[in-house]
């Protein structure tokens, strides 16, 4: 005679946290918590935001990017980020979030962005400056997240990533070929920098110890590193490569502790941040305008994407046809 033991069945939480211990990954059918499905669709909306209003201060650059190959390269960067926004949208939509909805959102001003692309882009060495601090700073928080929790974020991320990493190559080159330039570009290179690096280093949030929300997230493994680490883990980053570049990083009291063995940088004035989230920063009203007439004006675009699909699903298969639809290039 056999005797069987049968674990007691499990209830949806205890299934949902042996999937977070596990490191494994929550995908859109498994049973979640209502916070965390919450949470993730604010943070992923906030981060499709970014990536679509994120195109505005270099697609103001293109008309006049300094040489063709410049130019194509900015557009091939634009264009990715509105991809990226297409990504993130998609793996909110898994969540039971809608992309109108999202939108409306942004557009009523009740969404939050990041704070960075509120800021002007003045000269040319700001596209070498917002692609390589930038999109260098997202790098190291985007790193982290493709081990995110919920599958879809991850997996987005990972395409993302690859995308920024030459995003930040390209930005580098342009500061490179500046900083190497007459003594007027290296010092537009410098000027750049000097305004980019402090808002790069806001962007990985507040102080772990103003940051609430952090530890919640932290324990559903949805953020996996925290604000403080990834930001040294960026100023860590960037120690070589400004020195590469021949430019003077901006921070006068960043120091290498030999405890930790890495670099800190020097205090940082949130006052700025909370007045520019509180939307009160350089360029908030222009960006959001600039959003909202690009939607209206995309409208016949959705209007007749919507109505080819339409058609495509009205349409009766040809005799003798395969279930396979064709996709319209
Ligand atoms: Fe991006
Ligand atoms: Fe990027």
């Amino acid at each position: 005679m056999t005797t069987t033991t049968e674990a007691p069945p499990r209830d949806d939480q205890q299934v949902f946290d042996a999937l977070i211990e596990a490191d494994s990954r929550v995908e859109p059918r498994d049973w979640m918590p209502d916070a965390y499905r919450r949470t993730l669709v604010r943070q992923i909306s906030q981060h499709a935001h970014s990536e679509i209003i994120g195109m505005q201060p270099e697609a103001n650059w293109i008309t006049r990017a300094p040489s063709l190959k410049r130019k194509a390269i900015l557009i091939a960067k634009v264009q990715d980020e509105g991809g990226h926004g297409l990504y993130l949208y998609s793996a909110a939509q898994t969540l039971g979030a809608s992309r109108e909805d999202m939108l409306d959102q942004l557009h009523a001003g009740k969404a939050r962005y990041s704070s960075i692309f509120n800021y002007p882009a003045r000269t040319w060495a700001d596209m070498g400056a917002i692609g390589w601090l930038v999109d260098g700073a997202a790098i190291c928080n985007q790193v982290a997240l493709c081990r995110t929790s919920y599958g879809p974020y991850a997996r987005a991320m990972v395409r993302i990533c690859k995308e920024e990493s030459f995003h930040q190559r390209q930005g580098f080159e342009i500061l490179l070929a500046l900083s190497r330039g007459t003594e007027e570009q290296h010092q537009m290179a410098q000027d750049a920098v000097d305004r980019w690096y402090r808002p790069a280093l806001m962007m990985f949030g507040p102080p772990d110890a103003e940051s609430p929300n952090s530890r919640q997230s932290m324990a559903w493994k949805i953020k996996r590193v925290s604000n403080d680490e990834l930001r040294r883990r960026f100023v860590g980053m960037c120690v070589p490569q400004f020195e590469a570049l021949g430019l003077t990083m901006p921070d006068p009291e960043l120091r290498f502790d030999e405890e930790t063995g890495q670099w800190e940088p020097g205090p940082i004035d949130w006052d700025e941040f909370h007045e520019i989230l509180a939307g009160r920063g350089p360029l908030n009203a222009e960006r959001m305008r600039r959003r909202r007439a690009a939607h209206d004006e995309g409208a016949w675009v959705r209007d007749a994407a919507a109505a080819y699909a339409r058609k495509q699903t009205e349409r009766p298969a040809p005799a003798g046809a395969s279930n396979h639809k064709e996709v319209a290039a």
